[in-house]
């Protein structure tokens, strides 16, 4: 069952299909309206009917091909088919290169917040063919490098240098750079998947970023890339740390100033919006008994750990205090 949204089926569902057939196994197209809005429970129901219809049994495989909406999605629909088929992954979005076709985590987005009907359900494979990004949109381009800066930031300081360096050629779509780009993040994040599959512990610091991110996703309803918003997200968080005293001081700096050079710097009125941020923020998955947690670097390349582990819990004199202070536009000091 290879499933596909409408757009890269159109670019990519018949040859993936032939190749497949020519190998000997029985393919059918499974496509769906491209756009974050049909990760959905209603996109779900509708595929898993049409498995049902066509009578497709355990026997099956489940591709997912295109970015982290399809991966995801069909991702969700292998978790749940019959009590789960094996899923293979074949991301053709950068961001779904990164990040999100390893690592297991699937599900759909519900109007209380993004992807909070799910399964972890690791791929048996995941297929990268970095040539497939020359057809993809620029921005769509630049809001995965997001995923790249943010491994970067929490782990790696040697790539987080080669990435300021290579920022340009980045931004260029150089395949060479691209390449060795997602080779290097995916070997970290895989690393970390592999250490603590199911996010019981260390595998939270991939959520740098996302707290604010998912909160921006959740009040702009969708129209924004998920890399844009993790991007915004970073950047806030990065001067939270520093207001909190546990981020080095001048790596919020650093870290707005490599996005603005991948293009990487809308701000969203995030400011003015600080009260509606605050409690989308409470609704995140990642917060318990309604505190949101947030992960905080150290400084580049290291994740802080506090008492309460790889994130820290934010007080509600935090979300009113420094959280305000933090949504300032970037380009003020
Ligand atoms: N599962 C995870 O761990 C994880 C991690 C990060 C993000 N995500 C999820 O991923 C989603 C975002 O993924 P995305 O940014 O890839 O968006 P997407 O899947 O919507 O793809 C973006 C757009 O690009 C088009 N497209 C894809 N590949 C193309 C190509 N090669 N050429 C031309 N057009 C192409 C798609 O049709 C779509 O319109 C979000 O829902 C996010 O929550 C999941
Ligand atoms: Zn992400």
């Amino acid at each position: 069952m290879l499933i596909a949204d409408s757009q890269v089926s159109r670019l990519y569902g018949p040859r993936v299909a032939e190749e497949l057939e020519a190998a000997g196994h029985q393919v059918d197209l499974l496509e769906f309206p491209a756009g974050e809005w049909n990760k959905s429970r209603d996109q779900w129901t509708s595929l898993t009917d049409q498995m049902l219809a066509a009578a497709v049994g355990r026997d099956a495989v489940v591709l997912g091909l295109g970015g982290g909406v399809s991966g995801d999605l069909a991702g969700f629909v292998a978790a749940t088919y019959m009590r789960g088929l094996p899923v293979v992954q074949i991301p053709t979005t950068l961001l779904a290169m990164l990040d999100s076709s390893v690592g297991g985590k699937t599900g759909v987005d519900t109007e209380a917040g993004k992807n909070l009907v799910g399964a972890f359900h690791h791929p048996a494979l995941v297929v990268i063919d970095p040539e497939v990004l020359g057809t993809l949109p620029r921005l769509q381009r630049l809001a995965g490098l997001a995923e790249g800066i943010k491994t970067a930031a929490i782990l790696d300081l040697d790539l987080w240098n080669w990435i300021e360096e290579r920022a340009g050629e980045l931004v260029d779509g150089d395949l060479d750079v691209q390449s060795e780009l997602i080779r290097r993040t995916v070997a970290h994040k895989a690393d970390v998947v592999a250490g603590d599959p199911a996010e019981a512990g260390r595998r939270a610091i991939l959520n740098f970023g996302h707290t604010v991110g998912h909160a921006i996703e959740t009040l702009e309803g969708y129209t924004v890339l998920h890399g844009e918003a993790v991007a915004a997200g970073m950047r806030v968080e990065a001067r939270l740390g520093e207001g909190l005293g546990v981020t080095e001081v001048g790596t919020a700096r650093r870290i707005a100033d490599l996005l603005a050079a991948c293009g990487l710097d809308r701000e969203w009125e995030m400011e003015r919006r600080h009260d509606e941020i605050a409690s989308a923020m409470e609704l995140d998955k990642k917060s318990r008994a309604a505190r949101p947690h947030c992960v905080l670097l150290a400084r580049i390349g290291e994740v802080a750990i506090g008492p309460d582990g790889y994130t820290t819990p934010l007080d509600d004199d935090v979300l009113e205090g420094r959280l305000a202070d933090a949504l300032r536009p970037a380009s003020e000091p």
